[in-house]
């Protein structure tokens, strides 16, 4: 097993991929990139990547970035959340920090948003000190090398796991090796099904498939059921503009802050009951009746959006309190749409 650190670091050197926050790997760029790796794939998250880094180039810049402009450069990512937290983050980081992350694994750790994995993370790559990071690509080799089906989830096991990839971490190449881990189960140690056991540096070294148990490898615990919630989404087109109504949600909870049509969550309205609650907003829902949209569904973490839709055309009028109505300049440009909404998007941008 003392093989395991060295073979894993030679096929890294030789295979890695060549990514910019990698190349320039600043505590600031695994920060931002690892945030965005949390929810995103490497080849989807780059483009979001470049352009973040390029209008957001230091701690400073993210701290004073207006709220929807940075929703707007997260538009496409969703977990809207997690960049909110960043800002946060960011702004403890100038008052405390004179705007520079923290070189510690435990004050990093003390900063919203970043929890273990990712405070590992810039500790290791960025400042190159000792500490794990360990995430679902990193228990997912550990179990299969170790042939260990503790469920993953549990959290007895994961100290487990995390005590035995700190064995192996070379003291002078920490961001390495936790870099190779993560490659490895990436672009090698795959999950759902087949790993490429024959491109593999630690196949001869792997328990689970000397045991013919990788592919089974790791052990989940079910998971909890989703609650599902029916919402029914209004589109709501002002006649003399051809603007639609935007509504912000509330600054707490899912999707903070962000701008949607009107939806009304919880409800699965018919067409009269959809402009009695458009009324009960403030709006003058005219004459007209709502023409039905085709059905949409979003999954969330912990729930499942089961929509209908309806579109309605309204005299015109102020907004709501609350609302504004936006064209596409404004959809396009300004406000971050929850891709919660993506299925009524098209409507939006048709007219
Ligand atoms: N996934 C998340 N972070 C990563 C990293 N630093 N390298 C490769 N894959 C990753």
């Amino acid at each position: 097993m003392e093989k395991i650190a060295p073979a894993l670091l030679d096929w890294f050197y030789r295979n890695r991929r060549s990514l910019p926050f990698r190349d320039d790997p600043t505590p600031y760029h695994i920060w931002v990139s690892e945030i965005m790796l949390q929810q995103t794939r490497v080849a989807a998250a780059l483009p979001y990547y470049e352009r973040f880094i390029r209008e957001l180039p230091d701690i400073p810049a993210l701290a004073a970035c207006p709220p929807e402009r940075l929703d707007k450069l997260w538009e496409g990512l969703g977990y809207y959340r997690r960049v909110h937290s960043m800002q946060k983050a960011a702004q403890q980081v100038c008052r405390q920090y004179g705007g520079h992350l923290p070189a510690s694994y435990d004050a990093l750790l003390a900063l919203p948003g970043i929890g273990p994995y990712t405070a590992g993370a810039i500790a290791s790559i960025g400042f190159g000190l000792a500490a794990p990071a360990v995430d679902g690509n990193v228990l997912r080799v550990f179990a299969r090398l170790y042939n260990d089906s503790g469920p993953i989830t549990d959290p007895a096991v994961k100290k487990r796991f995390t005590q035995r990839v700190m064995e192996h971490q070379p003291p002078d190449a920490p961001g390495d090796y936790n870099q190779a881990l993560m490659e490895l189960g990436a672009l090698v140690c795959l999950p759902g099904g087949a790993p490429l056991c024959a491109q593999c540096p630690l196949a001869a070294l792997c328990e689970g498939r000397k045991a013919g148990a990788a592919e089974a490898l790791p052990c989940k615990a079910a998971p909890k059921p989703r609650r599902v919630l029916p919402v029914t989404v209004a589109l709501v087109q002002n006649a003399a503009t051809g603007e639609w109504l935007l509504q912000k949600r509330p600054e707490g909870g899912l999707l903070a802050g962000l701008w949607q049509p009107p939806a009304f969550e919880g409800l699965q309205l018919d067409g009269p009951a959809v402009r009695q609650a458009l009324a009960a907003l403030g709006l003058d829902p005219g004459s007209g009746e709502p023409a039905p949209l085709p059905a949409a569904k979003h999954i969330f973490t912990h729930v499942e959006w089961r929509m209908s839709g309806w579109k309605l055309t309204v005299p015109d009028q102020p907004a709501p309190s609350g609302c504004v109505w936006a064209g596409r300049d404004g959809l396009e440009g300004r406000y971050a749409l929850p891709g919660a909404f993506k299925a009524y998007r098209k409507f939006l941008l048709e007219a």
